[in-house]
């Protein structure tokens, strides 16, 4: 049975105290729910990732880098490899992040180089992807958003699909307020789900958990994650304080 996950990504938020008092809170938070087959998992930035991962020690709460280089190691000033992360205790890494692929040029080859990285440094990837809203005003977005699928997971051996965590993101929900509808969300994660059944088969598909992201709040988490093919979301703004995050992880 695949695993709900509720998963906050910081993006470039929060000095180490701001962080740690966040995480703080959500260690409050989260030991007084009752969890089922559910994960949380905040990341924060990597200067943060150890305060961080310290402060929340001891609770349910995972902690995950927003990206990592594709190298082992050498001369990529201001980077970070997968070793490195793995080697301060991180077991996840978002990867494909609109933002990453928008403002750093991160294409799909690239990110099936950063792929094979972390899962050859035994990290888990939250693997983003997601339209443009002339995609989707086109009619064009399942092409779209297949194409990212498969060149960026594709070549994988079915065996290290335990390893991989989905994550659609409507570029133009993201930041926006403009949230999906349910349905649109359920029609993308049920056509990705079917492409990687085709792909692999019914076992793999039916185990890779499929989280939205795009302005989701407390006001519409429990709606979209009612849907039988969403598995949970990747909160940006609504993660940042702890009474939403904690709200959107009691409607999964
Ligand atoms: O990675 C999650 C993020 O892109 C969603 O941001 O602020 O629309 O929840 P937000």
């Amino acid at each position: 049975m695949r695993s709900k996950i509720v998963a906050g990504n910081w993006k470039m938020n929060k000095t180490l105290n701001e962080s740690k008092e966040l995480a703080n809170e959500l260690k409050t938070v989260v030991s007084g729910l009752t969890l089922e087959n559910t994960r949380v998992i905040v990341a924060p930035t990597f200067v943060n990732l150890t305060g961080v991962s310290e402060t929340v020690e001891g609770s349910v709460i995972e902690v995950a880098a927003q990206n990592m280089h594709q190298a082992e190691s050498g001369a990529y000033t201001g980077e970070i490899s997968g070793e490195m992360l793995k080697g301060i205790g991180l077991n996840s890494v978002i990867l494909g992040h609109s933002e990453r692929r928008a403002y750093f040029g991160e294409d799909d080859a690239l990110l099936a180089s950063k792929v094979d990285a972390a899962l050859k440094n035994n990290l888990e990837v939250i693997f983003c992807f997601g339209e443009e809203l002339e995609d989707r005003k086109s009619g064009n977005h399942f092409n779209v958003v297949g194409s990212q699928v498969k060149n960026g997971l594709f070549h994988l051996e079915a065996s290290a699909w335990k390893n991989i965590v989905l994550a659609y993101e409507p570029v133009w929900a993201i930041g926006t307020g403009e949230t999906a509808s349910a349905e649109q969300a359920q029609e993308m994660h049920a056509f990705i789900r079917s492409i990687v059944e085709k792909q692999y088969d019914s076992g793999i598909a039916d185990s890779v958990s499929i989280l939205y992201g795009g302005s989701v709040k407390p006001a519409n988490a429990e709606e979209i994650f009612s849907k039988p093919d969403v598995d949970g979301g990747l909160i940006g703004g609504a993660a940042l304080k702890s009474e939403d995050f904690g709200a959107i992880i009691k409607a999964i």
